[in-house]
């Protein structure tokens, strides 16, 4: 499959090292294939793993996911309890598959306010892939990139005021290593942000980091968007030109 799916792109092709996907549109999937939502992120579970394989063997670094946001427990608990179980399911079933492709499980979120039973499943599926060194696979879980500035901000100022830091000194760097992506080092920032479903907003996250990102919205549901759709939206990062703020 590596050679494969890798000759589908121009050989030259500048390929994304960090794919960040707003994963959208599992509940408008069910509804229109009258199931109920939960059925849409059954299905969306399952592609995480398509993705997630395509992704690596296209030349991806990281592939960040936003699986689960701060905002979501708003939802009504049968829904929240069934996401909260979904990481019990996917890294049952597809963990050897994580392993035999060498993906390193990353959490970025605030992990502590998860169910027990999650936070563990989560926490042992990062410990059981540490030593892999293919890509790595990012679950945004419990995570809001603006609960993510208020901590680093706040952590900045206990320090500044237990006097280890000159608040003076605080630059992009400092704040950044304050951030949870901090654990990703110089491929914290995404280089390309794609949303599925047809919507266009960031929805909290990422915010520092996608500064300076590429974004495609793709119109497929989240459970339909396939390896020929990551294909089409990373051409599409491929001919984008970009300046960073310069000429
Ligand atoms: C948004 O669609 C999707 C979510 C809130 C959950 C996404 C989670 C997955 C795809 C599975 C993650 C897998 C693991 C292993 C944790 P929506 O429900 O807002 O859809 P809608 O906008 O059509 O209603």
């Amino acid at each position: 499959m590596t050679d494969d799916i890798r000759k589908r792109l121009d050989p030259e092709a500048s390929i994304p090292k960090h794919v960040a996907i707003i994963m959208d549109g599992n509940g408008r999937w069910a509804k229109k294939k009258g199931q109920p939502r939960i059925a849409g992120h059954k299905e969306g579970m399952n592609n995480v793993k398509t993705i997630a394989t395509a992704a690596s063997h296209l030349g991806v670094k990281v592939l960040s996911l936003y699986a689960f946001s701060t905002e979501n427990w708003s939802r009504p608990s049968k829904e929240v309890n069934f996401l909260m179980r979904l990481p019990v399911d996917f890294f049952g079933t597809f963990m050897p598959d994580l392993i035999k492709e060498n993906i390193k499980v990353l959490v970025t979120g605030f992990t502590d306010h998860l169910p027990d039973r999650t936070r563990k499943v989560v926490l042992k599926a990062v410990e059981d892939t540490k030593g892999n060194t293919g890509m790595i696979l990012n679950f945004a879980f419990n995570y809001g990139g603006r609960a993510e500035i208020v901590n680093a901000a706040k952590n900045l100022a206990l320090k500044a005021a237990d006097g280890s830091i000159d608040p003076v000194k605080i630059d992009d760097a400092m704040f950044a290593g304050q951030l949870l992506t901090n654990q990703l080092g110089d491929l914290a920032d995404p280089d390309l942000l794609i949303r599925t479903s047809g919507e266009e907003r960031i929805s909290n996250f990422m915010l520092w980091q996608l500064a300076y990102s590429e974004m495609v919205f793709d119109k497929t549901y989240w459970p339909e968007y396939s390896v020929d759709n990551l294909v089409e939206d990373i051409k599409e990062f491929d001919r984008r030109d970009r300046r960073f703020g310069s000429i």
